[in-house]
């Protein structure tokens, strides 16, 4: 990945206003000159209504250096249950016929599929937007967001532990056939290659999710009670995987509202407020003409 492109998210509950904060900061970046990859990661897919223009996989320009698009995570599902079949199919060769696409309609609901397959579409995304400044992914709601950041932390739990497994299976394998397994024999080890490649593509995206120059956690709220509880609890999970808010951005923001709490409450690096707007904040012109009304000076991205 480029060494340059920044990833910001936006997370937070469920109409905070997390779409229409990735929105108008994509527009903002790329009225800038920056070019931008406004990415809906969220399966209800809020920005084709913002941007009133049908988005799909493929992106779609919505203005000189901005384009958008969306993740159709029943596709990136499908490819990670293909993944996991042809490893399968390749480890045992005996299994010829495995079809686990023939159970979509109830593998798609198992535990954790959801978190690999934004994964992998991170994964693509940010491998082929290399050339992008800024790539924006607005998220979910809070829960698989959650599961999502914490994803390589817990996988690499796992998969170190599978690779003490296997290295003691090889160990018990040389007493029984009282063959001495050199250095060699354990490196050609399908397994342990199969268990180093993902341990490997997990360090990298964790390193990528701590590196605040390179990752950005913007963390939406709104000056309301529910809102700033949900957010603590955010926050509170986010560091048990080594990660930090960048932003916290007040969304409806009204000038009654005292931000003091907040620098209290979080520790973040930079902080914007989205006033509530009277009139609703859709279509292009809309957005440009209310970024034209708010301050950018405190947002750190
Ligand atoms: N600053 C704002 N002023 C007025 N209405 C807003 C503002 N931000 C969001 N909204 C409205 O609030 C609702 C939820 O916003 P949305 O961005 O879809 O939230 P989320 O993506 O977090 O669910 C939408 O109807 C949106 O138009
Ligand atoms: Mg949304």
């Amino acid at each position: 990945m480029s060494a340059n492109t920044k990833n910001i998210f936006f997370l937070g509950k469920g109409g905070v206003g997390k779409s229409t904060s990735s929105a108008l900061t994509a527009l903002y970046l790329s009225n800038l000159g920056k070019d931008v990859l406004l990415v809906s990661m969220d399966p209800a897919h809020n920005q084709s209504d913002i941007f009133e223009i049908q988005l799909s996989e493929k992106p779609v320009k919505l203005k000189d250096n901005l384009i958008a698009k969306e993740i159709d995570i029943n596709f990136w599902i499908k490819k990670y249950l293909n993944d996991v079949e042809s490893q399968i199919k390749h480890s045992y060769s005996y299994l010829t016929a495995l079809n686990l696409e023939n159970y979509f309609g109830i593998i798609k609901y198992s535990p954790g599929i959801e978190e690999y397959a934004l994964i992998s579409a991170y994964n693509e995304i940010t491998e082929s937007f290399q050339e992008k400044d800024y790539i924006i992914f607005d998220m979910p709601p809070t829960a698989l967001t959650l599961k999502f950041f914490g994803l390589p932390k817990l996988s690499l739990l796992w998969l170190d532990k599978l690779l003490d497994l296997r290295n003691e299976i090889i160990k018990k394998r040389e007493i029984i056939t009282k063959v001495k397994f050199g250095t060699k024999e354990i490196e050609r080890d399908k397994i342990i290659n199969k268990l180093n490649k993902q341990i490997s593509s997990y360090e990298k995206i964790k390193k990528e999710f701590e590196d605040k120059d390179k990752t950005k956690i913007n963390l939406v709220l709104n000056p309301d009670k529910l809102s700033f509880s949900e957010s603590g609890l955010i926050v509170k999970k986010l560091r048990e995987f080594d990660l930090y808010i960048g932003n916290i951005i007040v969304n409806k923001y009204f000038p009654e509202f005292s931000v003091d709490q907040i620098e209290k409450n979080f520790n973040h690096t930079g902080m914007q407020l989205f006033p509530i707007s009277e009139k609703p904040l859709l279509g292009i012109n809309e957005l440009q003409k209310y970024i034209g009304s708010v301050s950018f000076e405190n947002y750190s991205i």
